[in-house]
């Protein structure tokens, strides 16, 4: 029979399990297929540290957050120091000597990057988009970001209630670096009131405008959903920096709340559950059709695939044209960018 791998790499996110399960039991029952999980990411492939899967592994797991094969930011290619082990050469070693006929990287950006070198190296490689960012290139959505907007969105709904018992401009700061998909979603999910996103450019004149406007029409709190990835100097958090300067100009009492890990742990919504089941059964699919170098992904409401080497390097960002962020413009939500 063949021989899979898989791993899940990167930070972990709800969901993971799901697609472990979804590529493990399809390979195993329709394929009849043999699987190992590496632990710890890509560290468990260098160090040849793995679990022989069984079909009971896989039994009761669909609902967990996390993952149960562990993860790590291991990244092999990452500039190898002097006396340092060759990490890809020992990937190459141990995919050999374990008999492996293909890896399935469960992963984002950096997982699939790393894929995508491995599959030009001469493994045979499988990527499954997941981040609850949801910035991978080529798919429009990965799994975990539905969870996380649930979470974020709830947060959002308990925060009305302080702001506008106390007459305050509640700071909420979510997930994203580099991409708001969280924080337009959570934020118009939730109603907020200005929404903050790294790929459209604010000004805090902008922001205190709209508060103070809100305030002028009877409206004397606010709800302000913050990406962490916007700019801001790093020895504060972006919600701390945007609290301190609306209560500098407009006088308004403000709190901050840093949603963090919370966004990112706990057992999978069930849009993520189906979205990796359907990510995992897939994979395995891909497997058994020999199309490697490819990394699964949804497009248009179709599961299909893309090749690694398109996505690597890239980004799924928010345009700032995005039909969300017009039609909440449209119905007052600021952007922070209105004025100059
Ligand atoms: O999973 C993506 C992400 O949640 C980012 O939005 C966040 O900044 C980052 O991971 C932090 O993760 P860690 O602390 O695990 O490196």
């Amino acid at each position: 029979p063949k021989r899979i791998g898989i791993l899940t790499a990167g930070g972990d996110c709800p969901g993971l399990n799901a697609a472990i399960r979804g590529v493990g039991k399809t390979a195993m029952v329709d394929y009849g297929m043999e699987v190992i999980g590496f632990t710890a990411g890509f560290s468990g492939l260098i160090e040849k540290d793995y679990v022989d899967l069984k079909e009971s592994h896989l039994s009761g797991i669909l609902t967990l957050g996390g993952t149960i094969l562990g993860t790590s930011r291991e990244k092999p290619y990452k500039v190898v120091k002097e006396g340092e082990n060759d990490k890809p050469e020992l990937i190459k070693q141990n995919y050999q000597e374990l008999g492996l006929d293909a890896l399935v990287c469960i992963g984002g950006n950096g997982t699939m990057k790393t894929a995508c070198r491995l599959q030009e190296e001469g493994l045979n490689v499988v990527g499954i988009p997941k981040t609850i960012d949801n910035d991978v290139w080529g798919t429009d959505v990965t799994f975990g970001f539905d969870s996380a907007v649930q979470i974020a969105t709830e947060a959002i709904d308990r925060l009305h209630t302080t702001a506008n018992s106390h007459q305050r401009v509640m700071i909420i700061e979510v997930m994203g670096h580099h991409a708001g998909w969280i924080a337009l979603y959570a934020g118009m999910a939730g109603g907020g009131d200005i929404i903050l996103i790294p790929e459209v450019p604010y000004n805090i004149r902008s922001v205190c405008k709209k508060i103070e406007q809100r305030y002028q029409s009877n409206k004397p709190y606010s709800i302000v959903v913050v990406a962490e990835g916007i700019d801001h100097p790093k020895k504060v958090s972006a919600a701390a920096h945007v609290g301190e300067a609306i209560s500098t100009y407009t006088g308004i009492e403000t709190r901050e709340t840093v949603l963090g890990y919370v966004q990112r742990g706990g057992s999978p919504s069930p849009m993520d559950r189906i979205l990796a089941t359907h990510y995992g059964s897939f994979a395995a699919q891909c497997i058994a059709e020999g199309n490697f170098g490819s990394m699964v992904a949804m497009r248009a409401n179709q599961l299909t695939t893309v090749p690694l080497a398109e996505v690597g390097g890239k980004l799924s960002l928010v345009e700032p044209d995005n039909s969300l962020i017009l039609k909440a413009r449209k119905m007052g939500v600021s952007f922070g960018d209105e004025y100059d």
